[in-house]
């Protein structure tokens, strides 16, 4: 961990905590789930047991983080917080379960990342409450059984086609998060505002809304450096040129790309004439993973419908060309060409 920005960063965070809506009528938007998840709770308050398992899945920065904490203040549970990577050996889910109170949340992000035989272990554990043990080796082993505390896991997901459909199958419910519409990315502001002590008109969040990409995380972290403008600039309230400004020289552009969304789609159309090409081939031309490609980058540049996943790989669409201002070159037109030649 870099230790030199450290206060910086703890201030980030902090505020990151403050925006994080507590209750599930603070959350905005994701009305079907809201709906579906309040029938879920409040049956199973009445029967006064956990809720059953819950799947969350959707691009990072929608709210599945703050969903899962919602549903542990909204339950009156405790929640231990996780990770599929950081679960490394069995026996690190095995302490984690012993320790659970009754009617504890457990929550996993990134779960399609934990390994199998975690996974394996986890399996008896939703389903009956059961833990597992092999105590000795060889033919005098045997398998103890532990009864666990109830509880209810909540796993989330940017990669739901990464997960085994053993582990799948054992969530009484998933959840796919959506992109958030203008307005509701507009009322998410609102309220960040408000909690950051700072006045934005409605032209302002309207300025930020659409350059937020439809995503809550980058609605406020672009409304911070906004924010930071305008104090520069010692005005009072955000309106639609001053948050315009602060965007520009952010490098944001009307939809909401930043220079390495660019950077992408310039390689994409420059180096492959538009694709397809493989994810591995694009990542390696661009000096990037292709998990974080696929994971952080692409959702939105597919919402946007500038990328294409086609089984040859990826394609920029006549939409991408457009936006960068390059003339749109069809697939398949060197082929049709070398096609003529020979
Ligand atoms: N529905 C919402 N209403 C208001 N604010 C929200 C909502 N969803 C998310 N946010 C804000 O966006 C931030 C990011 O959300 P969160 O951390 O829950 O995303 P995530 O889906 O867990 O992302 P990742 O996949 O990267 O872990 C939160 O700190 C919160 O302030
Ligand atoms: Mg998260």
């Amino acid at each position: 961990m870099i230790t030199s920005n450290k206060n910086e960063l703890e201030g980030e965070e902090q505020l990151d905590l403050t925006l994080r809506p507590q209750k599930l009528n603070e959350y905005v938007g994701q009305g079907k789930i809201k709906n579906n998840l309040n029938i879920l709770m409040e049956a199973a308050k009445e029967r006064k047991e956990p809720i059953e398992h819950v799947l969350l899945f959707g691009p990072p920065g929608l709210g599945k983080t703050t969903l899962a904490h919602i549903i542990a203040r909204e339950m009156g549970a405790g929640i231990k917080t996780t990770s599929g990577p950081a679960i490394e050996r069995v026996g690190d889910l095995g302490s984690i379960l012993t320790n659970l109170n009754d009617g504890d949340i457990l929550f996993i992000d990134e779960i399609h990342r934990m390994s199998k035989l975690v996974e394996e272990v986890l399996y008896p554990a939703m389903e009956d409450g059961n833990l597992d043990i092999i105590v000795g080796k060889g033919p005098s082993a045997r398998t103890i059984k532990l009864d666990l505390p109830r509880f209810t896991l909540v796993g989330a997901t940017t990669r739901l086609g990464m997960l085994s459909a053993p582990l799948r199958n054992r969530f009484g419910v998933t959840y796919k998060l959506e992109f958030y519409e203008a307005p509701e990315i507009g009322n998410i502001l609102k309220r960040a505002a408000q909690i950051l002590k700072m006045e934005i008109d409605n032209s302002g969040s309207q300025a930020i809304a659409e350059c937020s990409r439809q995503t809550p995380r980058v609605a406020n972290r672009l409304l911070k450096r906004v924010r930071d403008y305008a104090q520069i600039k010692g005005e009072k309230v955000i309106s639609r040129p001053i948050a315009t400004e602060a965007l520009r020289l952010l490098e944001v552009d009307h939809l909401g790309l930043e220079p390495t969304d660019r950077e992408i789609l310039t390689v994409l159309v420059d180096k492959f004439s538009g694709g397809p090409v493989g994810l591995k081939t694009l990542a390696a031309a661009f000096s990037e993973e292709a998990q974080t490609i696929e994971e952080v980058y692409e959702p939105y540049l597919m919402q946007l419908g500038f990328i294409e996943r086609t089984p040859r790989g990826r394609k920029a669409t006549r939409k991408a060309f457009e936006h960068l201002g390059k003339e749109y070159i069809e697939e398949n037109s060197t082929n049709a060409n070398e096609n003529k030649l020979f």
